[in-house]
């Protein structure tokens, strides 16, 4: 309900569409993008219907529950597929991280969406502080940031596979934001026991976030 239009943008999905099931009801046109090829190549898959693509379909089912009478699985999916316009090439710690011609097809970006990315992509502060002034450039005024991280995390581990991740506490990221040109008007945080969650995932955050944020009029 806080934000309308029709474009939605989620910066760096991974291999996984989860990012915009829910989205597809509210946005015509979502563009996703990823970092790696091999994660590209399982969203394209999806889309394809190949064979090969993972089963998202427990993700419909919840989503279907969730929106409730006369909404079904199938009808969720289809519509997720219809709405994704494409997955694009994205590079965080290049100065145009999304080739224009793409990003812009179909107008100002309304809704940004972006989930455990930034501070996998962004080496210092500073880095992550331009990151999100470029994604505040990809916006209309009052268009939304929905931005979901780690405090405090200094890596995290997938299958035996350790990467990198800034550790930066609420204040400094609060402070980025607001240096962005955006105002946080919703704030969550969950604890985080990654024992809990899988065995090949190692991660040592304080906090799990979500923050809706909200562009600036300029
Ligand atoms: C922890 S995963 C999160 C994936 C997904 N957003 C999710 O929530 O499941 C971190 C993501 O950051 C991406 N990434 C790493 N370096 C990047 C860079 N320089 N530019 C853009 N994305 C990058 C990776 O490819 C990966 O998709």
């Amino acid at each position: 309900g806080r934000f309308h239009g029709d474009n939605y943008l989620e910066v760096c999905s991974g291999p996984s569409i989860h990012g915009t099931i829910s989205a597809s009801k509210y946005f015509k046109n979502i563009l996703m993008s990823e970092f790696a090829p091999q994660n590209r190549a399982a969203i394209r898959a999806w889309l394809d219907e190949s064979p090969k693509a993972h089963d998202w379909s427990s993700f419909f089912k919840t989503v279907a529950n969730f929106e409730g009478e006369g909404v079904t699985p199938q009808s969720v999916e289809q519509r997720t597929r219809a709405a994704i316009r494409g997955i694009a090439f994205c590079d965080l710690t290049q100065e145009e991280p999304i080739d224009h011609e793409v990003l812009f097809k179909y107008g100002l970006i309304d809704v940004i969406y972006s989930c455990l990315t930034l501070e996998a992509a962004a080496e210092t502060s500073a880095n992550y502080g331009r990151i999100l002034t470029k994604l505040a450039s990809y916006l209309r005024p009052e268009g939304g940031l929905l931005l979901c991280g780690m405090y405090n995390q200094t890596f995290y581990s997938v299958g035996g596979n350790k990467f990198h991740s800034l550790s930066q506490d609420e204040q400094t990221i609060r402070r980025l934001l607001e240096a962005a040109g955006f105002s946080v008007v919703e704030h969550f945080t969950h604890s985080f026991d990654h024992k809990a969650i899988t065995t090949d995932i190692t991660c040592n955050p304080s906090k799990y976030f979500c923050l809706v944020a909200v562009k600036n009029q300029e």
